[in-house]
Order: structure tokens, then C-alpha cells, then sequence
């Protein structure tokens, strides 16, 4: 039975697994070449925003449950087991940029070199079909010098939400083990049977390449939803009296669709949906085969900002020399993760206008200043994002935007005008001002109550 286990990539994905382990009797050992983010979390700081995360960090470093380290050597001498959590980014033609993943496997094969007992890898990163086989195995025997059977390996796919992360991995739908062999997978199962005890979710064993398949296939489809209601939405915009949110909710209704991820906004932004969905579309070209469905999606995702765009002038006319206030910058709430925000498109988009820019969000200020610079002002609370202001545009659905008043926009606006990107409001709350949202027909302000056009 495994009890020390590895967690390589102090990231979004691995913090939060080390301290989910951590936290459920297992001795965990994480690991990161970062030395600034080791630093930081064995102060019990997260370098990270996530629910919960910073609570549980610092009581499983009181515990010394965790330790986290930057040498692999150590970690290879105290664990039996390693999950690989480190990034897999886009090259500029979409295809997986695999560096981080090589490094990680080369760094672990030559200090398994140096000791004598099983290990098992296994890796979560998202990696292409037939990658394990062909790649991560190889360089693995290569430095190790070992066969399999002295070591075992897995691809085991995450599917947890940023911003939901612990709360998705104590509670995950499923696991999905992709064993080498029968020995690995059943030391992977064993693990999840420890951590999760009588609740274990539903179990599916198959080989690393359907594994890796099916992590992409899980973000793909999950994409082409949003899009497929984001195009509904465009359509609702046309139709006088249709609403893209009331559409969502009744073919939600079907159980065979089902409501989640079919809420209409700027599009699907964040570090898996865009790069998963490129690189989903390069390695079937690479096959031979061109998928006119994914690149519909992605022109879908492109439209939406284009969408917003034209929304925001037909509710302010002109966009030249006006102020607009951007709520919400993270890709969606509840993270300070900017990586390809939706909201971040849309400023970029709306710059080109020669506007004066002022945004506000509750977490992620700092890592969208990276990337904005000086070209926008940041404020610090919603009322100064509002103040002397043309238009104010909802980008990302933090909950505390949801009190969001109509008096308010009044108050502290130049000319209180409102345009909903995440569909929050109800746009009966704001019918005496100027008001839009993505997938609402025109002419159609009026009550959700009421039922009254007017
Ligand atoms: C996504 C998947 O949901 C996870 O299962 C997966 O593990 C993860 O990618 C990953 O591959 O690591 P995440 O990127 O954290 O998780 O975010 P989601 O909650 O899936 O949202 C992705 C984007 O879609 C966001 O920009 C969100 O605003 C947008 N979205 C989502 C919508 O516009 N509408 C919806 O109804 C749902």
C-alpha cells in the first residue's frame, strides 16, 4: 500500500492535490523549481488564489503532513509514488509544448536511478494521445535504466475547475485510470480507495492513450457546449422577445443535455479550454483529420467578443472618447487566473477605440496588471471603477457584482448605461437606465416577473 506520495508543480492543479492528500493520511512530499513559490508555501502562503486552499495548506504544513522541496532526489528517497502536475503550454501552431513534462521525467528517471525499490509515476499534466507510451516511457527507462515492473506508470486525467479545485477533488464524477499494466493500475486505484474511503467515485481502468483521449474529448465537448449556446445566443439577439437564458433552461430540462455549461457569455476563456481545444483540432490534422465542428467552435468563442462590442455601441452609440468601466477580470470567478480571460480579450478589443479604460475584480488585479500595464486604471472598489463613467460592462460573474444596483450606476456614473456579458442581472432591475445583455432579443426590457414588453 502507497502512503508517500510525490506531487511534482506547485500550480493551480498540484498545490491543491499535495494539500488534498495531505489532508487524508498520506505523507506528501511536493515539489516545484520555483524556489521563490517554495519559499512562499512553506510559509504557509498560496501563491495562488483558490477556495479554502490557504486553510488547508497551513494546517497540513502544521501537521507535516506536507513538505514541499525542489529537489527531486529527495522526494524520489521519501515517496512511492509521484503525480506529475506540471504545465503542458501551446506552441504558436497549437500543437503541446511537452518541455515541462520531458524535464520533470528526466529529473525523476535519474534519481530513481539511485535507489532500489518500485515506483510509481503517474502523470495528470494533459498530454496528447500515445504520449506516455511513446514519450514518457522512453525517457524514463532511457534515465532509470529500468524495465517495466520496476516501475509503473499511469495517466490519470484531472477534471477539476479552477476556483472548485478541492472541492472537485474530494468530490470528483469519476476516475479515470490509463495503467501501463495491470500492477500500476491497481496501486492507482488503491490510492484513490484510501483517499476516498466508502465514497469512491466510479471507477474506469482502460490503457494511457484512451485515458489521454478521453481528457481532451471531457474539454472539447464541454467547449462546444458553451459555444453551441453562445451561438444560440446571437440568434436570440435577433429575435424580438427571446432569451438565450431561458432557452438554456429549458433544453437543460432534458436530461440528455442537461444545464450546466450552458450559460451564454463571452465566450470560454482560461489555461485549458483554448489551449486543449488547438491542440485537439492540430494533432487530428496531424491525423489526417480536419474537424470543421472544432474550428466552429473556436470562431464562435472569437464572435462573442465581436458581439459585446457591438452591444456596448448600440447602448452608447459612439465608443470614441468614452469611459468604460470592466467589471470582473479573471477568466471567471472565483480565481485571480487571467490566462486567456474572456474579459482581457474584450479590454484588448475595446482599446482599439480610443477609450478610457477603469476595471475592478476581487482577486485578480495584480496578474491582470501583467498584462494590461498602464493602459487601464485600476480601482480598487466597484463605486470608483463606476465613477465618471459612460458605460459599465459585467465580464466576469463574481458573486459580489450581483448587488449590483441600479441606483448605484446612477450615483457614481456619468451616464449610466449597463451591459450584462454573464447574464447576472435581471434586467427588470434596471429598467431605468440604459441596459443590453448577451442573448436578449431587442426590444426586450422588461421584467422577468411581469411578463410586460415594454
Ligand atoms: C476546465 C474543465 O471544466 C475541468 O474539468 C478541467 O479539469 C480543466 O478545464 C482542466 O483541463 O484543467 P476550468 O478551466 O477551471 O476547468 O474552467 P471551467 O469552469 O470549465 O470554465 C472554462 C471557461 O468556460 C471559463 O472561461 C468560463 O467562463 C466558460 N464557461 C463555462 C462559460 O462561458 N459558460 C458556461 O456555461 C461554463
Amino acid at each position: 500500500m502507497i502512503n508517500r506520495i510525490g506531487v511534482v508543480g506547485l500550480g493551480y492543479v498540484g498545490l491543491p492535490l499535495a494539500c488534498a492528500f495531505a489532508s487524508k493520511s498520506f505523507k506528501v512530499i511536493g515539489l516545484d523549481t520555483d524556489l521563490e513559490k517554495i519559499e512562499l508555501i512553506k510559509r504557509g502562503e498560496t501563491p495562488i488564489y483558490e477556495e479554502g486552499l490557504q486553510e488547508l495548506l497551513r494546517k497540513v504544513l502544521e501537521e507535516k503532513s506536507l513538505k514541499v522541496t525542489s529537489s527531486y532526489r529527495e522526494m524520489v528517497e521519501e515517496t512511492e509514488a509521484c503525480f506529475i502536475c506540471v504545465g503542458t503550454p501551446s506552441n504558436p501552431d497549437g500543437s503541446v509544448d511537452l518541455r515541462y513534462v520531458r524535464e520533470a521525467i528526466e529529473m525523476l528517471g535519474e534519481s530513481l536511478r539511485r535507489v532500489d525499490k518500485y515506483f510509481l509515476l503517474v502523470v495528470r499534466s494533459t498530454i496528447p494521445p500515445g504520449t506516455t507510451l511513446n514519450v514518457i516511457k522512453r525517457i524514463l527507462e532511457e534515465k532509470s535504466g529500468r524495465r517495466l515492473g520496476e516501475y509503473g506508470l499511469c495517466f490519470n486525467p484531472e477534471f477539476l475547475r479552477e476556483g472548485r479545485a478541492l472541492y472537485d477533488i474530494f468530490n470528483p464524477d469519476r476516475v479515470i485510470i490509463g495503467a501501463i499494466d495491470e500492477e500500476s493500475g491497481k496501486l492507482l486505484l488503491d490510492i484513490y480507495k484510501k483517499f476516498h474511503g466508502e465514497s469512491i467515485p466510479p471507477v474506469l481502468m482502460t490503457n494511457p492513450t484512451n485515458a489521454e483521449l478521453i481528457k481532451y474529448a471531457n474539454n472539447v465537448f464541454l467547449a462546444t457546449k458553451v459555444s453551441f449556446i453562445n451561438m444560440v445566443s446571437q440568434l436570440c439577439q435577433r429575435i424580438p422577445n427571446a432569451d438565450v437564458k431561458v432557452v438554456a433552461e429549458g433544453i437543460g430540462m432534458d436530461k440528455r443535455i442537461g444545464r450546466e455549461f450552458l450559460n451564454a457569455g463571452l465566450g470560454w476563456g482560461g489555461s485549458c479550454f483554448p489551449k486543449d481545444v488547438k491542440a485537439f483540432l492540430r494533432f487530428g490534422e496531424e491525423l489526417g483529420l480536419r474537424s470543421k465542428l472544432v474550428e466552429s467552435i473556436i470562431e464562435i468563442n472569437e464572435t462573442q467578443i465581436e458581439n459585446a462590442v457591438k452591444l456596448a455601441e448600440e447602448l452608447v452609440g459612439r465608443l470614441e472618447g468614452r469611459t468604460i468601466s470592466i467589471l470582473g477580470l479573471a477568466f471567471k470567478p472565483n480565481t485571480d487566473d487571467v490566462r486567456e480571460s474572456r474579459a482581457i480579450r474584450l479590454i484588448e478589443e475595446l482599446l482599439k477605440y480610443d477609450v478610457e479604460i477603469k476595471v475592478h475584480d476581487p482577486k485578480a488585479l495584480e496578474k491582470a496588471k501583467k498584462i494590461l500595464g498602464d493602459r487601464v486604471i485600476y480601482c480598487k472598489t466597484i463605486e470608483e471603477c463606476l465613477t465618471g463613467s459612460d458605460l459599465c460592462i459585467l465580464a466576469t460573474e463574481w458573486a459580489e457584482y450581483k448587488e449590483l444596483k441600479q441606483e448605484m450606476l446612477k450615483k457614481y456614473m456619468r451616464s449610466p448605461a449597463l451591459l450584462d456579458c454573464r447574464r447576472l442581472y435581471d434586467p427588470g432591475e434596471f429598467k431605468q437606465i440604459k441596459f443590453a445583455a448577451i442573448g436578449l432579443g431587442p426590444r426586450y426590457v422588461k421584467s422577468l416577473s411581469s411578463n410586460s414588453e415594454e
